[in-house]
């Protein structure tokens, strides 16, 4: 199969970010700026960290191939990063998006359980080939480091609580599979060939800007958006599954301090990044109930194929060898994300009691 065709948007390869320069690192009014290459720029964690980058005055490079991030998610950043529509299977436009970059943050995916046991062909594709291209494209370009958004989803339904890093993987779904062949491939480029990288496994990861309106959604996007609509919310499942909901802004965090921490604390090591608590969906649901002023009530629903029922991180390895600390609790990260829905997208029905 042909790879397929990338575009380039707005500024052509380098432009705007000084990828010949012989330091790569350039300095700026005595700030030293590095390049960062955020893929997946336009989904949800992508744009947010591009949004973090730009406000600590980094140098960013996006890139995306638009089939599930969205351009609004970059609308007030737009200007400020140099965007390429690329998609992971096209190699040589990877070589060209990570010449002269530092540090590599690799969240384009396609990060759906449900999507991928519909179709694991696709979801290798992106998950896996994609994360293997991005990779001999980094080497080559010889960047610092490579932080990879991993998944909790490679513990699968292990029964020991909290998971931690050393556990033996149990994937379920394709998604889980993929993700953890991902990390394996990051390893072995540590290992291979000196290329520095880091996964981050990250847990149920929740904020502003998390589409809530593909059948794929996260939970949390479309319980918060059908509650402000006054529709009834579908528990898939008796409610009792429970989740280490994680603030996107504690994924920022994380993602930043894996690039600066020394290379012998992180490179070629997986991490929980995590809040280390969790609540069921039943739980949250209540919670919600109560911070969103919804006066209705939750359907049930059939329990999905491929579904973990619990998943809780030790955060401890995190802690000790990154520094991470999450900054946002789960109650906290939910009032930011239903003020943000409520604010741009929702006119809610219920008013607050
Ligand atoms: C999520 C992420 C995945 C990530 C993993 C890490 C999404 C879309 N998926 O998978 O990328 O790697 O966490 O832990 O963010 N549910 C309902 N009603 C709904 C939708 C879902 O009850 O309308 C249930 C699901 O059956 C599941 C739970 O909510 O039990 C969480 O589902 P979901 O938000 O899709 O996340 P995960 O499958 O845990």
């Amino acid at each position: 199969m042909a790879p397929p065709r990338s575009r380039k948007i707005g500024e052509t390869w380098g432009t705007r970010c000084p990828a010949e320069s012989a330091s790569r690192t350039i300095l700026y009014y005595g700030h030293s700026m590095a390049i960062y290459l955020v893929t997946g720029v336009a989904g949800f964690i992508g744009s947010t960290l591009a949004r973090a980058l730009i406000a600590r005055g980094e140098q960013v490079r996006g890139i995306d191939n638009f089939s599930t991030g969205k351009r609004e998610n970059l609308t007030e950043c737009v200007s400020r990063i140099e965007l390429h529509e690329v998609d992971l299977l096209d190699l040589d436009a990877l070589h060209r998006a990570c010449r002269g970059v530092d540090y590599v943050l690799h969240q384009a995916a396609i990060p759906s359980v449900p999507r991928s046991v519909k179709d694991p062909l696709e979801n290798n594709r992106a998950n896996v080939d994609g994360t293997l291209n991005l990779l001999v494209a980094a080497r080559d370009a010889k960047v610092k480091r490579v932080i990879y958004a991993a998944s909790s989803a490679a513990y699968g339904d292990t029964p020991t609580l909290p998971k931690r890093e050393d556990m033996l993987p149990n994937p379920i779904s394709p998604y889980a599979v993929a993700k953890l062949a991902g990390e394996y491939y990051m390893t072995s480029f540590y290992r291979c060939y000196g290329l520095e990288t880091v996964s981050l496994r990250y847990f149920n990861v929740f904020g502003p800007r998390q589409d809530p309106t593909s059948p794929y959604s996260g939970v949390l996007a479309k319980f918060i958006t059908q509650m402000l609509k006054g529709e009834e919310a579908t528990i898939l499942g008796d409610g009792k599954q429970s989740r280490d909901f994680t603030y996107v802004d504690n994924v920022v965090d994380a993602n930043l301090l894996a690039c600066q921490v020394d290379a012998k604390a992180a490179a070629g090591q997986v991490f929980n990044v995590a809040t280390g608590q969790r609540a069921d969906l039943y739980q949250t649901f209540q919670v919600l109930k109560k911070l969103i002023g919804y006066r209705g009530d939750v359907k049930y629903g059939p329990e999905r194929a491929g579904d973990v029922k619990h998943s809780l991180a030790d955060i401890s390895r995190a802690e000790q060898y990154l520094g991470y600390r999450p900054k946002v609790d789960f109650e906290e990260g939910l009032s930011r994300t239903i003020e943000w829905y409520r604010s741009h997208q929702m006119k809610p029905r219920f008013a607050k009691p």
